[in-house]
């Protein structure tokens, strides 16, 4: 029969060392919160259930994490780590027979298969804890693992340690494996008689080995996943790990990146094969991009849908668009939410679009704004053509039907319709529907005043 186990992260702390408004697993990386990498590595192990202890700005981390199925605790005060653990005391006395995890929330890099050995080690030695440590080149703000032989261990906090110890290199990593039965046992006994006037989760190994329970430390070689995350400057460390993992990831998939380091990735981000990615790029949020595309230097998409074999040229900007295979976007095109270019579309350089739907094959090559528009297969935009969808009050559409031609520096006052095949000269402002096959023109008639120019010259 397989055994179960709970879960349990300690996420309560306001992170002071940040010094920020927002408490410190609800800051982002690669455009997932702190604590969502946590829970995503955990939900991989398959918990009876996770429970996470909030408290400060409680309300907010509930909110941020309401898509998932958590148990959340509270903790009122934040006394410390064993005082967190307290604080789900009456859930843990429902299933004493379970093991539990209990993981620091501030730990994101953690992945999986890091955890699977702890998991192993405690149920094959039935220990009553075991204890995720690593021997690390630098420790500083780590609790040290003080070997006290015989089975026996004790964690001493490096505020609390003396200048020998702070010398020892194997150092708690903050994820533990308890029988819940042992913990429960364990945690009255603590006391805050420390630097930090503390209830610390640590002392539980010294609580528990000395009473002649089975306590083991469990060695993990992957020091870059542990680290915690308690300010800014490791917040960036971990970022750049992250980040070095997504796009290692996408390189063995077959996606080019000319500068990985300079590429920005998110957490959530899918690029089909043979696609390149030049320096400078930023690829945000849930965006998909499809096989054998270019993105150029300085693009910034954020939650686009992208098919294959598209350009996206230099500074180009895409939020919620659309793009169809074959398409060709910017350089320097903005397209906003709702936009959807259709199959081998084409969108210039400074064109803006705003909730269009821009059929196949059509093109608006040069600064343009199209917004709130309905457009057909091979339309032709000329330069400086603007939807004028907005009266002050309301939002209008227009609709320009397949195979129409907009002459250039065109104004299309909206709601307005241009018919299919039809054409628009140069420098019109429509206001009046276009029927098909028909020309509209709505420029004032060119006139001339013969030698104008001479007489004025002279009269000066
Ligand atoms: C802790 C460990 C230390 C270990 C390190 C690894 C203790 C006493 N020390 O130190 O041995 O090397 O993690 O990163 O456990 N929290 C609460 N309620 C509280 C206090 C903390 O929920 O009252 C949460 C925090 O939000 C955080 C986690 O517990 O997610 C760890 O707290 P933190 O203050 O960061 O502990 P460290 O000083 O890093
Ligand atoms: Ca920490």
């Amino acid at each position: 029969m397989k055994q179960g186990f709970h879960a349990l992260i300690l996420a309560a702390g306001k992170g002071t060392r940040f010094k920020s408004d927002i408490i410190k697993v609800l800051h982002p990386l690669m455009g997932r919160t702190m604590i969502d990498g946590v829970l995503d590595s955990i939900s991989r192990l398959r918990p009876d259930r996770i429970h996470l202890v909030v408290g400060y700005q409680k309300d907010r981390v509930r909110e941020a994490l309401l898509s998932r199925n958590i148990d959340f605790v509270e903790q009122k005060k934040q006394l410390g780590t064993a005082h967190a653990v307290m604080a789900a005391r009456s859930r843990l006395r429902q299933d004493p027979d379970a093991d539990l995890l209990i993981m620091n929330g501030d730990l994101p890099l953690i992945r999986t298969i890091t955890l699977r050995p702890l998991l192993r080690q405690h149920r094959r030695q039935g220990n009553a804890l075991t204890f995720m440590t690593s021997v690390m080149e630098n420790p500083f703000g780590f609790g040290r693992i003080i070997d006290l032989e015989n089975g026996h261990f004790r964690i001493v906090e490096e505020k609390d340690a003396t200048p020998a110890q702070r010398k020892l290199k194997e150092a708690n990593v903050g994820i533990y494996m308890f029988k819940i039965r042992d913990l429960l046992w364990a945690l009255p006994k603590i006391t805050n008689h420390n630097k930090k006037g503390e209830y610390y989760l640590t002392d539980t190994i010294e609580i528990l080995s000395a009473s002649g329970r089975r306590v083991a430390p469990c060695r993990t070689e992957s020091d870059a996943e542990i680290i915690g995350v308690n300010d800014r400057s490791e917040l960036a460390r971990a970022v750049e790990i992250l980040r070095g993992r997504k796009v290692t990831t996408l390189a063995q998939e077959g996606v080019t990146f000319y500068d990985p380091a300079s590429t920005w990735v998110d957490f959530d981000i899918r690029i089909g094969r043979d696609t390149v990615i030049y320096p400078m790029v930023v690829l945000e949020g849930k965006t998909r991009i499809g096989e054998r595309c270019v993105v150029y230097p300085g693009a910034h998409i954020m939650d686009a849908r992208i098919g294959d074999s598209v350009r996206i040229l230099t500074g180009s900007v895409l939020e919620e668009a659309t793009v169809e295979d074959g398409c060709r976007v910017g350089p320097y095109a903005r397209l906003r939410p709702g936009t959807v270019l259709r199959e081998g579309a084409c969108v210039g350089n400074f064109v803006e679009m705003k909730k269009t739907d821009f059929g196949p094959g059509s093109k608006a090559m040069h600064l343009s704004y199209v917004g709130d528009a309905e457009v057909g297969a091979k339309v032709n935009i000329g330069a400086g053509t603007i939807t004028c969808n907005y009266d002050g009050v309301n939002k209008s559409k227009t609709r320009i039907d397949s195979g129409a031609f907009i002459g250039s520096g065109t104004q299309l006052v909206a709601p307005v319709k241009v018919g299919k095949n039809a054409y628009v000269g140069a420098g019109s402002t429509i206001t009046k529907d276009v029927s098909p096959d028909a020309l509209a023109v709505s420029r004032v008639p060119q006139s001339e005043k013969k030698g104008w120019a001479r007489r004025k010259k002279r009269k000066q």
